[in-house]
């Protein structure tokens, strides 16, 4: 018993941990006429923004997926143009960042990642390992699925022939981090395109149609008054919460 409350999140007033999926940087370029490229420039830009915001919210995880497992399927453009701004992100972003105490890091299968990228996310964690501040997460090449298998196998790697939820959680990319309390897609769909699979078992899920690229701070505080509206139950009935947990 005391194992699976362990696996259950608490309830806390701030979303300790906000999982974003940056979703319709294309549909804003379009629907202005210019290329899908301008978007995920200002998608970045976002980015920087809502780090802050997040870390004078209080959020202590923001984890964010920039780059799923399946969008190596884009255009050769489109991708060689997103690897270019993940450098600018590791290389430039990450000096402001880092003078703002974001300790920065970066999940998923590193090693189809050019020589230069992969020593950039060496260089950008260690700038950043000391910080106090909010942790960034970036997910790239990052696939929930991919996640949960490749600490399957750092699980066999160590000769397990049986496992528990605990051992697979202990071997996820964001082992050290809360489970995501606050999920948010912005564009529109209502998916979760295989994000963060296994932490986002008790995640609230907030969707809007707000275009990444007009996210704004606005935007966030109303995910994040949507978050505080919602009773977490985690299995039990709205009675058995503490009173100012209830919301009915
Ligand atoms: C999200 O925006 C950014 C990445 C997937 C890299 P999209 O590029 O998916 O934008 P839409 O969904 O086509 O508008
Ligand atoms: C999910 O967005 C991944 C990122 C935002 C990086 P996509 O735009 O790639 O997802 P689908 O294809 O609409 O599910
Ligand atoms: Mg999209």
């Amino acid at each position: 018993m005391s194992h699976i409350a362990a696996n259950i999140p608490e309830y806390t007033q701030v979303p300790r941990h906000v999982a974003v999926i940056m979703d319709g940087n294309g549909r804003w370029a379009k629907k202005r006429l210019m290329p899908r490229m301008v978007g995920h420039k200002r998608g970045l830009d976002v980015l920087e923004d809502m780090v802050r915001v997040c870390s004078e919210a209080g959020v202590s995880y923001l984890t964010v997926f920039a780059f799923s497992t399946e969008n190596w399927r884009r255009p050769a453009e489109e991708v060689s143009f997103l690897m270019g701004l993940f450098l600018v992100a590791l290389q430039k972003k990450v000096i402001e960042m880092n003078k703002n105490g974001v300790r920065l890091r970066v999940i998923g299968d590193r090693s189809r990642f050019s020589p230069e990228i992969q020593q950039s996310i060496v260089d950008a964690e260690q700038l950043t390992a000391h910080n106090t501040g909010i942790t960034l997460t970036i997910a790239a090449d990052y696939g929930g699925r991919w996640d949960i298998v490749q600490a399957a196998n750092a699980l066999i790697a160590e000769g397990k022939t049986e496992i528990n939820e605990a051992d697979i959680s202990q071997k996820l990319m964001l082992a050290d981090a809360p489970e995501p309390d606050l999920f948010i897609r912005t564009g529109g769909e209502t998916r979760i395109s295989n994000f963060m699979l296994w932490q986002m078992a008790y995640a609230e899920f907030y969707f809007t149609d707000v275009l990444w690229p007009d996210f704004d701070a606005a935007e966030m505080h109303k995910a994040f008054a949507s978050f505080q509206q919602r009773e977490r139950r985690f299995g039990r009935t709205s009675e058995q919460l503490p009173a100012e947990q209830q919301r009915a």
